[in-house]
């Protein structure tokens, strides 16, 4: 019986000291596994007389029970406190705070740009575009400059080094190569417009090296002047989110169209504040007219048969009208300051239903 006791508070101990779920197996394999100390005194039980055997039986049957209960109460226990420690490993604080709104702004141009893509896309216009880097003919010779016209001087180009054939690539100095490759590329009816980057070699207060353009374009058999009218104050009042915006066409001269206007947008300076609208002033927005029987021929098209009209807009000029940006220069001096105050919340992409500006 001693030895008994002893074994058992042997084996308790051992369930007693183990600090993991491994440990507790190795204990419980210790002692009642196939050759463990009580499976041990249960073989000895065979060669003792059948009285002895019983009462002996009997205690080591309690004795095994109690250890397989502490085993059992053990394991519970550390299988508790490990999903304790995973829980607290895992514990996400509901109550921290969301993160703060993106602070990023969406530049004023880039805005604009998709103003007016949204107006022109809602009159069935397409968006065109076409590669910065240009060559004589798309940027001029096909828009009916030639090669010594003196409009080509006007237009201050950046040009490439010679190449061994002698010509020159270019960065084209406006969004009107774009109407020659889209007339050379498709049949019309054509009606797209070409948002895009443009280049001259220019700068002062008013002028940088690089601006936008939006140009536009219509060829059928009909399309005629009065459809370039209508397009363009359409275009103004949406743009400008005004009633009504006087336009004036203003007869002017381009190489590539005939006849040729300038537009002008009605518009009021009173108290020194500029006011887009119904008023005594006028403000130039950008170049139009009937496009050139030359173009037309250039592009392989029957003047005779296909006919249509052409517009070029300032991008830079149009968001300062729009948005009161008194200096052209600070669009391009990557001032997150400036961004901030005159930039647009990246998610409220302007649409003709829900608002252009919101
Ligand atoms: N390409 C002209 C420029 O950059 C703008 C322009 C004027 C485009 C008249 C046109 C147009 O399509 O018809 O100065």
């Amino acid at each position: 019986m001693d030895e008994l006791d002893k074994i058992r508070a042997e084996a308790l101990a051992l369930v007693a000291q183990a600090a993991s779920l491994e440990a507790l197996e190795a204990a419980r394999v210790a002692t009642l596994g196939k050759k463990g100390s009580i499976s041990g005194l249960m073989a000895s039980l065979g060669k003792m007389s059948p009285e002895e055997r019983k009462t002996a039986g009997a205690a080591l049957n309690a004795v095994k029970d109690q250890v397989a209960e502490a085993i059992a109460a053990a394991k519970a226990g550390q299988e508790a406190k490990a999903l304790e420690e995973k829980l607290a490993r895992e514990r996400v604080d509901v109550t921290l705070p969301v993160r703060p709104e993106a602070s990023g702004r969406i530049h004023p141009i880039s805005q604009v740009m998709d103003e007016m893509i949204a107006i022109f896309a809602q009159m069935g216009f397409e968006v065109a575009e076409g590669p910065d880097i240009e060559d004589d003919f798309h940027n001029f010779t096909a828009l009916n400059i030639p090669a010594e016209h003196p409009a080509r001087q006007m237009h201050d180009t950046f040009y490439f080094g010679e190449k061994a054939d002698g010509t020159r690539h270019l960065l084209r100095t406006h969004t009107s190569p774009v109407q020659i490759r889209t007339m050379l590329a498709n049949k019309p009816p054509i009606r797209i417009i070409a948002p895009g980057r443009t280049y001259r070699c220019d700068s002062d207060m008013t002028h940088t090296p690089m601006f936008h353009q939006i140009e536009g374009l219509v060829i059928d058999k009909t399309t005629h002047m009065g459809h370039l009218k209508g397009c363009l104050m359409e275009f103004v009042t949406t743009f400008f989110e005004v009633d009504e915006v006087p336009v004036r066409f203003r007869p002017s001269f381009f190489p590539f169209t005939e006849p040729s206007a300038e537009v002008d947008i009605g518009c009021s300076r009173e108290g020194g504040e500029l006011k887009i609208g119904k008023g005594s002033g006028w403000l130039e927005i950008g170049g139009s007219g009937m496009v050139h029987p030359n173009v037309l021929r250039a592009c392989g098209l029957d003047p005779d048969e296909y006919q249509g009209f052409a517009f070029g807009m300032g991008v830079e000029r149009m968001a300062m009208l729009k948005y009161g940006i008194p200096d052209l220069r600070t669009f391009f001096d990557s001032d997150l300051r400036w961004l901030k105050h005159y930039g647009f919340v990246p998610l409220d992409v302007p649409t003709l239903s829900g608002g252009l500006t919101r």
